[in-house]
């Protein structure tokens, strides 16, 4: 079943005299519990596509699909409940409040939603336990290392059920080691909480880890790899970055 679609999406940032077309007519598919990567160079326009699929900015002309409806015929308060109840953010920098223990910032999403944390308890160290943080709950962002700051990012990300998680560069600034640690955790966490991800990077090797690869270039689709469930092989992602001059 498809969860996501765009139809011609085209995205125009108009900087003075010049415009700049970040996204030409991308037409793209995501299937319920997919994982998808999106991958291309600096400025091929994966960020504003994810910004897009997620309601967080609107496109030029074309549409995105949620569940078979138009983002563009939602009303503001109908595109903030969206945000905050269908889809799950995880960014390169984690963005996680400082002054915020972990069990904190993971159950922020329920604060800004004005839901009682108290009654969210079990679910918050559900979530804890789901990215191997329970000992941790009680650190501040500073007392914990980046990888285990992602951790709490994507417990955060999961925190009010989403059908949908966007992660932009999730392990951009991690070493390899708590890189693979958050991917196997992000594969996992879709699987069992039957959520889609669509996962932006630069790196073949977090790529991997994805059903499909999806390839950007100019704010084009040039090419997709998929090889059902055990994540595209990272040499045929290195070749086709190779062929294509990504
Ligand atoms: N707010 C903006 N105003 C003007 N131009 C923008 C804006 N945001 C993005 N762009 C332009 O749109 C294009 C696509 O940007 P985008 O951020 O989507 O690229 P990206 O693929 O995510 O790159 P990176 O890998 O460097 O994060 C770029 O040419 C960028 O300069
Ligand atoms: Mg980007």
């Amino acid at each position: 079943m498809t969860v996501l679609e765009t139809r011609a999406l085209t995205k125009t940032y108009q900087m003075g005299e010049v415009a700049v077309t970040a996204l030409d007519c991308v037409d793209f598919c995501v299937q319920r519990g997919e994982f998808v990567a999106i991958m291309g160079p600096s400025g091929s326009g994966k960020s504003t596509l994810l910004h897009l699929l997620g309601g967080l900015d609107y496109p030029t002309s074309g549409e995105v699909y949620l569940n078979g409806q138009p983002l563009s015929g939602l009303s503001d308060d109908e595109i903030t409940e969206l945000r905050r109840h269908k889809v799950g953010f995880i960014f390169q920098f984690y963005n996680l409040l400082p002054t915020l223990s972990a069990a904190e910032n993971v159950g922020l999403p329920l604060i800004i939603d004005n839901q009682p944390v108290a009654r969210h308890r079990s679910l918050l160290e559900d979530l804890l336990k789901l990215v191997g943080l329970v000992e941790r709950s009680e650190h501040r962002p500073d007392q914990l290392s980046g990888g285990q700051q992602q951790r709490v990012a994507i417990a955060r990300a999961f925190v009010n059920q989403p059908e949908i998680v966007l992660a932009d560069e999730p392990t951009g600034n991690l070493d390899s080691r708590s890189g693979s640690a958050v991917l196997e955790l992000l594969r996992k966490t879709c699987r069992e909480r039957c959520a889609t991800i669509v996962m932006v990077t630069h790196d073949p090797r977090a790529a991997s880890y994805a059903d499909r690869v999806v390839f950007l270039k100019d704010g084009r689709i040039v090419h997709e790899l998929a090889n059902g469930v055990e994540g595209v092989p990272v040499q045929r992602i290195a070749d086709v970055m190779t062929q294509l001059e990504l």
